[in-house]
Order: C-alpha cells, then structure tokens, then sequence
C-alpha cells in the first residue's frame, strides 16, 4: 500500500476546486482501491466540498495543509485541530513554506503536531534535510528537500534512500518523498519499498496529471 498526497498549496477558488472534482471523478477511481491510500489537501475552504464529493471512495482522504498550535478558543482567523476535528484525517505539519514564510520553528511545529494528534489527526511532518528534528510519536515523515520543492528538479532516488538512512525511523513509520514529483519520475520513487509514498505538490493541481500520477502508481502493484 502506498501513500500519495496532494498538496494544492494556496490555489484555486471555490468554483476551480468543484471543476478539479469533476475532471478527477470521471477517472475510473475504483481501479485504485486496494493499492493506493490517495490524500487529498486543499486549502481550508473547500475541504468539505471534496470530502463530500469523493465520500464514496473509502480509499481516499482528505488532509489540511496546517493546523493552529493554539487550541480552539478566541483566536481570530486561526484553525484549530478542534476546528478539524473529524472532518480530516491527516495534516500537513512544518511545511518548509510555512518554515520559511510564516517563520514557524522547530517549537511551534511540535505545538502543532501535539494539537494535531490529541484530536486523533494524524500529523505529515515534513523535514528539509537532517537537521530537522521529527517530533515524538510522529508515524508519518515527508522527506522534502527544498531545492527539489516546485524547482522540477526531483531529487534522485539514491539521495532520498541516504537521508532516510540517516533519519534511523522507527519500522512502522511512513517515509514519504516530496518535490517536484510528477506522472514520468513516481515510479522511480514507489518501486523502492523504502519509499512509502508521495506528496505531490504542482502536478495536483490538475486533476488529469494528478490522476495519471495515481494510475503509474497503482500499474505498479
Ligand atoms: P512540488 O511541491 O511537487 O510542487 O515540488 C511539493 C510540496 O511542496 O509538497
């Protein structure tokens, strides 16, 4: 079983997000029950119209891309793991982008991570490079160099096995890979059991290119 994961970032309306649906939904879904746990993160707005539009499928989830390391209370503006609560099963935490244009630090992100799992969310922890340190109690690690990150420069498979190496993660942790991934390089990455999945950022913006990223997955197994 592998993992992809959509990363939408901060794109899209409300109406771009319903036609991505409808070009997404006329791909025949089913074929990747049983191979593929397929994750979906659109901003926070239309997270329950794609929950609600793929609720058929058990096999795909939705995921928020952040979570507020307050807990629900009066903070303005700010979505907290109450907030999502039932509504999302995963959540991108410490994302390089929010490292490096909401300046979150090593604290904030562990803040966020335990906001995130003491409302049964299960945190994607996101790390550059070996220096960042994996919060506790963490399952879900996401490998993302950030010259790889929306470059098209993927970083070659060699070079992830090494850094997972180095990271010494427990056995049943899921190690993720993510940048600039798209339908030619997935492969490289899935056909190594060290790899448990995917995050794909810009090549999930189209709901064709994203869907023929899940379908060389799932030829795989
Ligand atoms: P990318 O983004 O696929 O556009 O490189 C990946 C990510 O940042 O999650």
């Amino acid at each position: 079983m592998k993992y992809i994961i959509a990363n939408w970032k901060a794109h899209k309306n409300f109406e771009a997000a319903g036609q991505w649906l409808a070009v997404f939904s006329r791909h025949d879904l089913t074929k990747l029950k049983g191979k593929l746990q397929v994750i979906i993160c659109p901003p926070f707005p239309f997270i329950s119209l794609v929950k609600e539009r793929l609720a058929r499928y058990d096999f795909i989830k939705v995921g928020a891309q952040d979570v507020s390391f307050f807990a629900e209370g009066p903070r303005t503006g700010e979505v907290a793991a109450e907030n999502l609560a039932g509504l999302v099963d995963y959540v991108i935490i410490g994302h390089s982008e929010r490292r490096r244009y909401f300046a979150e630090t090593t604290s904030v992100i562990f803040q966020k991570c335990g906001r995130a799992q003491k409302n049964r969310l299960e945190p994607i922890f996101c790390l550059r490079d070996v220096n960042d340190i994996i919060a506790s109690k963490v399952r879900f690690v996401a490998y993302e160099p950030v010259a790889a990150v929306g470059t098209g420069d993927n970083e070659p498979l060699a070079k992830v096995l090494q850094l997972k190496k180095q990271l010494r993660l427990s056995r049943d942790a899921v190690f993720i890979y993510g940048g600039s991934v798209d339908e030619k390089n997935a492969s490289d990455y899935l056909n190594s059991d060290a790899v448990d999945g995917l995050l794909v950022g810009g090549a999930s913006l189209d709901a064709d290119a994203f869907y023929a990223i899940l379908a060389a997955a799932a030829a795989l197994f």
